[in-house]
């Protein structure tokens, strides 16, 4: 039985991956080399400077730790200028509705996100009130695809892996949840996606009793597999 779900916070329940990819191009624009949205897929999920890792292997440019700690933070400064107006409007259709019928259906909420912004942005959205835990890159040293967010997450929460869904937009978040064992439901691209249970275009049409039945569909062919 689910009693519990973990969200990922970017491109899962706020539209901020244009706001990192504008910030990035700018870096790379400034630097003197192109960097393209597809190229941008594999910075998702990613920490801030494993990010600039990926980033510099584009550009094919080698440079000193001190100057990478430079360009994460203007990068930084350019993307929270972005963030800074958000407000409740930027929360992506359909989510106030599940999260809400998940609160009221009794589900644990967490939110595990490798920003270091997450906090500024679940305040200024108004969502944080849903969460009973918050775990960022601030509370993890493995950043994903490592399963150390989802194990503290299950953890605080109190419930089995089994036991609890995560939803994630990023390959490198899927790979993450499902080592930590959870049911995962990719929110995108199916072709993307692929290695989730279950894969969702967004929250428009999701409501809790179309997540119970995806869940209790996967672990009716699990026991059908085992029998
Ligand atoms: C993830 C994003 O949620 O957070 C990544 O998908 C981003 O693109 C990472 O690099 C770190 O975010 P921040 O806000 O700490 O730079
Ligand atoms: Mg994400």
């Amino acid at each position: 039985m689910i009693r519990a779900c973990i969200f990922d916070l970017d491109g899962v329940l706020v539209d901020t991956a244009h706001f990192h990819y504008e910030a990035w191009k700018r870096l790379a624009d400034s630097l003197g080399f192109e960097f393209t949205r597809s190229d941008n897929e594999r910075l998702k999920g990613v920490s801030r400077m494993t990010s600039l890792d990926i980033l510099l292997e584009i550009g094919s440019k080698k440079i000193s730790e001190k100057k990478k700690h430079e360009l994460a933070d203007l990068k930084n400064n350019w993307y929270v200028e972005h963030i800074s107006h958000m407000t409740e409007k930027d929360v992506l259709p359909g989510v106030l509705n599940f999260l809400q019928e998940l609160k009221n259906g009794g589900f644990k909420l967490g939110l595990g996100s490798a920003s270091k912004n997450a906090l500024q942005i679940l305040t200024q959205t108004k969502i944080l009130r849903f969460f009973d835990t918050v775990i960022d890159g601030s509370n993890v040293e493995k950043a994903k695809p490592d399963p150390e967010i989802f194990k503290k997450g299950i953890e605080i929460l109190k419930v089995k892996p089994a036991e609890c869904v995560v939803f994630e937009d990023a390959v490198a978040g899927i790979e993450a949840a499902l080592a930590a064992g959870t049911f995962v439901i990719g929110v995108g691209s199916r072709e993307i996606l692929n290695k989730a249970h279950v894969v969702i275009p967004g929250f428009q049409e999701m409501n809790v009793k179309l997540f119970q039945y995806f869940t209790e569909k996967y672990f009716v062919k699990q026991l059908n597999n085992y029998e």
